[in-house]
Formats: structure tokens, C-alpha cells, sequence
């Protein structure tokens, strides 16, 4: 839904005028660091090529390194990558069961003496419970930081999301709420914190500390100008959107709306609610085959179907690229099933679909959802079945444990069962990935990995 019009034009074509395309006093990205910080009442902003490489530079900026633990909620990776890219250990902590955010809760038991700190993602726009993290943080010495990627302009208890850690990331990509292509931010109220990551991002002459090239462009910037004057008109149109929608979760007592925190907003991204057919004897595969009649492809069961740290990712020391695990670590890695066993609960049983469309859209779209969930309970619909193709790449994944879909054509070459093309074995695994029972999940970007998920 985002526009791209007039404003960004014409400050596009300022900065091919001035022939400057990198920062430069009197840039685009001095205004965007003022404008960004005033809009998050921020005292700094720190503008960066993506919202990924500013994380990259934050557990050195706060004294993280080789050995040392980020505790990090358990859904999605980023906070984990990040860390890894330090040789920073991300300990997974659990998830609450009515938004799958970080449950504050369950933090505390994860701390020891290597915790650097607590690293929050504020997932599809909610905020997690910040006050209590950050009152942990300050108990222990330690640092809260937040991804705030799909949080922009969120508001928790009086105060914007980012600004109740110590530092707080944006993300500007194409998918956000605020694109730029691709481009970053992170907020800090804290001058030395600003000053290590600003050292961090940018190389310099005579760098002072071990740091890379992490710039934004003027481009980027220059649109990001305009598309913040954008943001609040966007916000209402998600909003729209999402009660579209959660008011067809409220009037069915087996999906669940996603639980918000008492005074706070949301920053719609993703809408989402929670499947608990088993109130209802209504099977999971039976309302998946009603969402594809009614809705074709618009909604997502399960998401990722499994929290982070079941990625191989974070098990397969060689995909870390070195021969272990990082130096110096004298705990040991915990990325076993049952780790954080609501995330592996509730994410298989998450209902999406993206809300950063106009509320025609979402308006229709709960239209169908209402048309699916009447469809389910009619006791007419039977779950998908597996084709012979699907069948026959489930069995070769089961055998071959993880494989991308140029392995699965040759493994069924070999057995001389059907020959696809690689655009089509992509295909029907991405196809089989959302499928009830959920037998693939994504093992990399076009890796894919059996398992059996009740
Ligand atoms: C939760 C979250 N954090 C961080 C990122 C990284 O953002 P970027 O693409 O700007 O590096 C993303 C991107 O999808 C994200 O969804």
C-alpha cells in the first residue's frame, strides 16, 4: 500500500542535482536523523545501510563479544544472527501463549554471569511487555534492546517502542512500513551508546575500533523524508484494516485475536490470531482446506511452524562457518526441542496474513475468512490430501533430512519417479511447507528440512 509520489520525487531529484549521494551536511540524512528522532522522541538516530547490519554492530557497541550471552525471544532469528556474527551466544527464552512475544517472565531464569543482555523483537507491529524488561535489565546490570523492524511509531505505556531499551532498530525495507528499498535505524537516548555505534557502522580514516562500512545513501534517505510524513496516514489505514479482521476472530470462540497490552498501539504488519479448533472438534487440516476454498493462498497457517533455534542455523556449528561454536563459550548451546515449548506450541497455530494493505483489502479478506470459518464448521470439508508429486518429494526429504529443491530433482531422477524443473520443485516445497500436517520447513532460503509436527 505504501505511496510513492511527488515528495519522494522531488527529493530524488534534489539529491541527483547536488551530484552528493553520500551523507554530507545538509543532506537528506541529517533531516532524517531529526525528523526520525522527533517523530520517536528519541535523542539520537542512527541511520544504516539495512536494520540487520545496525544489529550486527550493537553487542560490540555494548561491550558484547566472544563468549557472552543476549537472551532473545524464540520465534523469529535476527537478534540470534546478529549475535552469532559477534561469536555472541543467543540464549532462547520463551514466548506467551496469547501473542508469542517475549514472556517476561520467563526471562529472569536465563540470566548468569555472561548475560550482556535481553534482546526483545516487538513481532508484526505488538509490543512486548518492556516496562518489566527493562526493570529486569536495570536489576541485573544489563543492556534491553529492541527490534523494532515491524514497530514503528508504537506506542507502549506512553512511550515509543525503542525507547524503552537502551537501544532500538528499524527497518526500512521494501516489505516495512516505511520503504526505502533497503535502509535501517536505530534509536538510543544514550550518548555513549550512540558514539560506540556510530563508530561501529561508519570506517573513517583511522578507524578506532574494529568496524565496517554500514552507510546509508542519500537515496534512501531522501525517500525516507518523505515517506515519514506518511506514516500516521498509513497507521490509520492499517488500523482500519486490522478491526476488519478481528472482528470476525471475536465472534468465533476457536480463534483467538492476538492478546495487546493494555495501553499501548499497534503498528500493523502482519495480522494475525491464534487456531484453538480443538474447542470446537474442528481439525487443523479441515480449516486449512476451508481458508485455501474460501480465501485461495491469502491467509498463512503456522508461519515458520518452529521457533529460531531449530533452524540449523543455530544447531550446525558448520553453518556457523567455523569448526565450533564461538571461542571461549563455557556454557553450552540450548537449541533442543522443547527448548521453549509455548513457541513450539503456539506458532504452528498462527493464522497471518499481511495487513499493510488498503482496508478494502482487509475488509474482504475478512469477508473470506468468515466464509472459511463457516465453511469448517459445516463438517463438509476434508482436509487436503498429498498428490503423488507431493508424496514422492516428502519421501525424499524424509530420507535426505535437509535438501534444496536441485538435490530433490536429482534424488527423483535417480529413482526414476518424475523429473521437475527446478522452478517447480521450488514450488511444490514452498507448497508443502504450508500444507496440514506439517511435514517441510525451511532449513535455509531454499533448504528444506522434514520433520513430523503434531
Ligand atoms: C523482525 C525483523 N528484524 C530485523 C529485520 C532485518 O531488517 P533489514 O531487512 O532491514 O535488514 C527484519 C527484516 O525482515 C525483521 O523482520
Amino acid at each position: 500500500m505504501p505511496k510513492f509520489g511527488k515528495r519522494e520525487i522531488k527529493n530524488l531529484k534534489k539529491v541527483i542535482h547536488s551530484g552528493n549521494f553520500a551523507d554530507h551536511a545538509g543532506g537528506f540524512m541529517d533531516d532524517l536523523r531529526c525528523d526520525f528522532a522527533d517523530a520517536l522522541d528519541a535523542k539520537h538516530a542512527i541511520c544504516g545501510a539495512t536494520a540487520m547490519l545496525l544489529m550486527h554492530a550493537i553487542p560490540p557497541a555494548i561491550g558484547a563479544g566472544a563468549g557472552d550471552e543476549i537472551i532473545c525471544d524464540s520465534v523469529v532469528q535476527f537478534h540470534g544472527i546478529a549475535c552469532l556474527h559477534n561469536n555472541v551466544v543467543p540464549v532462547w527464552a520463551d514466548v506467551r501463549p496469547d501473542n508469542f512475544l517475549l514472556d517476561a517472565d520467563k526471562v529472569e531464569e536465563k540470566i548468569t554471569e555472561r548475560t550482556k543482555a535481553i534482546w526483545v523483537t516487538h513481532l508484526w507491529g505488538f509490543p512486548a511487555e518492556v516496562d518489566k524488561l527493562r526493570e529486569i535489565a536495570d536489576k541485573h546490570g544489563i543492556y534491553l534492546l529492541e527490534d523494532c523492524a515491524h514497530a514503528l511509531t508504537t506506542k507502549y505505556k506512553g512511550r515509543y517502542l525503542g525507547t524503552w531499551g537502551h537501544v532500538g532498530t528499524f527497518s526500512f525495507n521494501m516489505g516495512k512500513q516505511l520503504p526505502t528499498g533497503e535502509g535501517g535505524m536505530a534509536i538510543t537516548n544514550d550518548d555513549a551508546l550512540a558514539t560506540e555505534l556510530n563508530k561501529r557502522i561508519i570506517f573513517g580514516e583511522s578507524p578506532e575500533v574494529l568496524s565496517s562500512n554500514y552507510r546509508m545513501t542519500e537515496f534512501q534517505a531522501a525517500v525516507a523524508v518523505a515517506q515519514l510524513t506518511r506514516i500516521p496516514g498509513y497507521m490509520r489505514k492499517y488500523r482500519k484494516g486490522k478491526a476488519y479482521l478481528d472482528e470476525v476472530v471475536a465472534g468465533c470462540e476457536w480463534l483467538d485475536t492476538r492478546a495487546q497490552a493494555e495501553d499501548c498501539t499497534i503498528a500493523p504488519y502482519h495480522w494475525s490470531c491464534l487456531f484453538h479448533g480443538e474447542r470446537a472438534g474442528i481439525e487443523q487440516g479441515v480449516f486449512k482446506a476451508a481458508l485455501m476454498q474460501a480465501a485461495g493462498g491469502r491467509f498463512n497457517t503456522g508461519f515458520t511452524q518452529r521457533p529460531a533455534y531449530i533452524y540449523s542455523l543455530f544447531r550446525d556449528p558448520a553453518s556457523y562457518g567455523l569448526k565450533g561454536w564461538p571461542f571461549g563459550y563455557e556454557g553450552e548451546m540450548q537449541t533442543h526441542e522443547g527448548l521453549c515449548p509455548v513457541a513450539e506450541d503456539v506458532i504452528p497455530r498462527i493464522v497471518c496474513t499481511n495487513n499493510m494493505v488498503k482496508p478494502s483489502e482487509c475488509k474482504r479478506k475478512a469477508k473470506l475468512l468468515r466464509k472459511a470459518i463457516a465453511l469448517a464448521e459445516s463438517g463438509t470439508v476434508e482436509p487436503l490430501e498429498y498428490s503423488d508429486i507431493e508424496r514422492a518429494v516428502l519421501a525424499v526429504v524424509e530420507e535426505g533430512g535437509q535438501m534444496e529443491p536441485s538435490e530433490v530433482i536429482a534424488a527423483l531422477d535417480e529413482r526414476g519417479l518424475a523429473h521437475l524443473d527446478e522452478h517447480s520443485a521450488f514450488a511444490i516445497m514452498e507448497g508443502l511447507r504450508d500444507r496440514y500436517p506439517y511435514k517441510l520447513s525451511h532449513a535455509g532460503p531454499r533448504k528444506f528440512q522434514y520433520h513430523e509436527l503434531a
